[in-house]
């Protein structure tokens, strides 16, 4: 499938990989990119081949946010019809394989959105995230104001959003935000390794277990723990995981064939 607003591809047999690439609006959100964001995640899901998904920018930029340009003609009418400002923001929460953002540069407004719904945040040095929206009169409108406290605790999270102050790649990472930080040159380097050492493990457990974490996020605390042993004792029923504990006491390598 040829895309305008992004480029795909697929690395070691079985990483698909998304970058973005509106440059010349440092991959500002339009409605274009995220209809070809949610294509493109729907099909690496559904291939089998897949293990994993890395979404990526530019060096410049993860993604500026939404589109300033078009978003300035809406009104309350035109936005609350479309729900979002907009797309397949639900879809990219839909994907069940795991997704590592890689982000360089700016991930602001609707980019930091984005990089927040990715399962795994590796960030370069030059990273900058934020949810500036509130210099443009309105407020974060695709989970910002719900998975930053989430993610770095209410006080910076408000800080972010009430003051529109950009948090760097150490800071992020100190608070959570993201789990590595690499030199830019190394950033691909690092998320590819990252998800080929995911297409390694048993794939029904790689999926289990994104939705486990996941839903940590969504539900009480004895719902969560409910859910992840339900899941828990569900892999019991597959093939890798007699094969993952027969190869441990065997001290031969798994062969797991994803069933
Ligand atoms: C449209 C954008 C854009 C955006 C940058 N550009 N961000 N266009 N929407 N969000 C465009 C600029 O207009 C400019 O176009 C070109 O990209 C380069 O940007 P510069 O500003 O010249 O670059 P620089 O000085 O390096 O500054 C980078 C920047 C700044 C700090 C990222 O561009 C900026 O503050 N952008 C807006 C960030 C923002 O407010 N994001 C939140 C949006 S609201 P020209 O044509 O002049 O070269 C949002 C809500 C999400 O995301 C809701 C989801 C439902």
């Amino acid at each position: 499938m040829a895309y305008e607003t992004l480029t795909t591809r697929v690395e070691a047999g079985q990483v698909g990989v998304i970058a973005l690439n509106r440059p010349k609006q440092l991959n500002a959100l339009n409605d274009q990119l995220m209809d070809e964001l949610g294509t493109a995640l729907k099909a690496f899901d559904a291939d089998d081949a897949i293990g994993c998904i890395v979404l990526t920018g530019s060096d410049k930029a993860f993604a500026a946010g939404a589109d300033i340009s078009v978003m300035v003609k809406y009104e309350f009418a035109d936005v609350y019809k479309t729900e979002y400002i907009s797309r397949n923001w639900e879809t990219i929460r839909s994907i069940r394989k795991p997704v590592i953002g890689a982000v360089a540069g700016f991930a602001l407004g609707g980019g930091c959105e984005l990089a927040m719904m990715c399962d795994i945040v590796i960030a370069a040095e030059n990273a900058k995230f934020g949810q500036p929206e509130i210099k443009i009169g309105i407020i974060p409108g695709a989970g910002g104001t719900q998975r930053l406290p989430r993610a770095v605790g209410k006080s910076k999270a408000m800080d972010m959003v009430l003051t529109a102050r950009m948090m760097d790649a150490q800071e992020a990472e100190r608070s959570g935000l993201v789990s590595r930080v690499v030199p830019v040159e190394k950033l691909m380097d690092e998320a590819l390794a990252t998800a080929i050492t995911i297409c390694g493990m048993p794939r029904l457990a790689a999926m289990a277990a994104k939705e486990s974490v996941n839903r940590a996020f969504e539900s009480p605390l004895s719902d969560g723990i409910l859910f992840e042993r339900r899941l828990f004792h569900a892999l019991f029923s597959t093939r890798d995981q007699e094969e993952g504990m027969e190869a441990f006491l065997a001290k031969r390598p798994a062969r797991f064939t994803n069933s």
